[in-house]
């Protein structure tokens, strides 16, 4: 069994950040990037810290909006349009999910497309469906393949399963998985799918991408399959000073053994989110120049 080192594989990404970041800074560019964080969420506070914290490291530049979670709906729209405006940033994230009285769709298409790092805006949803390189591709499910990639696992050809349909992971991972790059044979399955086990079985790839701790169990994996964990679900654990543990989709302790490369949780997917994060946010500053 391969285990496979998100952290290790991240930090070639950000190392490659690094030389791209001091090509930019020489034409007189900084990639800036913006992270908007509405409310109090405890794992969304974690990861906006996360993004700005790695900007930094590598010497870009970041603005960290955190709005209270009675922020209104024109409020935050305006926050985006000064975004928009500001020529020092580059890149625009506004953390999912916001407050509940917030309508994200109409958030997402008030952002600059040629900022939208996340790729969530439509026109760069349909640039992914074209595949057409100008556009942002999200994060995790981009990081989801260049951790494929690095463990050698080829996708042409293979039978794929996509746990999950978010706009966020499993809609865009199906998309890469099938573009003229990967030429994987995929199956988008969810929670109303027909005997998730046997479907989950016949993959000799799977993405699990759910949101349900520990949902993917030993029986639902085929002999020699490979797994990518994108779950990262908080599970209380008094043994813990945090109160929690991480856990990720994937029953790791019984599936692990029966795989040919795993990801863990934490140390997954997770740390290829953030760098394909910046590396999103240096295409957006050499595509705006
Ligand atoms: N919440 C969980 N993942 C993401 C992401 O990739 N982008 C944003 N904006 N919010 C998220």
């Amino acid at each position: 069994m391969q285990l496979i080192d998100g952290k290790t594989v991240a930090a070639a990404v950000l190392a490659e950040c690094q030389l791209e970041i001091a090509d930019l800074l020489q034409k007189g560019i900084q990639p800036g990037l913006a992270v908007v964080l509405v409310g109090e969420d405890p794992a969304s506070q974690v990861y906006v810290g996360s993004k700005v914290k790695t900007c930094a490291e590598l010497g870009m530049h970041s603005k960290k909006i955190v709005l209270p979670a009675e922020t209104t709906q024109e409020e935050l729209l305006e926050v985006v349009r000064q975004l928009n405006a500001d020529p020092a940033i580059h890149g625009i994230l506004v953390q999912s999910p916001p407050p509940p009285h917030i309508h994200e769709d109409e958030i997402i298409r008030a952002i600059d497309p040629r900022k939208d790092v996340d790729g969530f805006h439509p026109e760069n949803v349909a640039k992914l469906v074209l595949e057409d390189p100008t556009g942002f591709v999200p994060c995790t499910p981009a990081g989801s393949m260049r951790l494929l990639a690095a463990a050698g696992i080829d996708t042409n050809g293979a039978k794929v399963v996509v746990l999950g349909r978010s706009m966020i992971v499993g809609k865009p991972m199906a998309l890469l998985l099938m573009s003229k790059n990967a030429n994987a044979t995929v199956t988008v399955a969810h929670s109303r799918s027909r005997d998730l086990p046997a479907l989950c079985r016949q993959s000799d790839i799977l993405i699990a991408a759910v949101g349900r701790p520990e949902m993917v169990k030993a029986d639902w994996v085929r002999d020699g399959a490979v797994v990518i964990d994108v779950g990262i679900n908080r599970v209380p654990d008094a043994s813990k000073k945090s109160g929690f543990r991480l856990t990720g989709d994937v029953a790791f302790e019984e599936v692990a053994p029966k795989c040919k490369a795993i990801t863990p949780v934490p140390g997954g997917v997770g740390p290829m989110t953030i760098a394909m994060l910046m590396k999103n946010t240096l295409q957006a500053a050499r595509q705006l120049g």
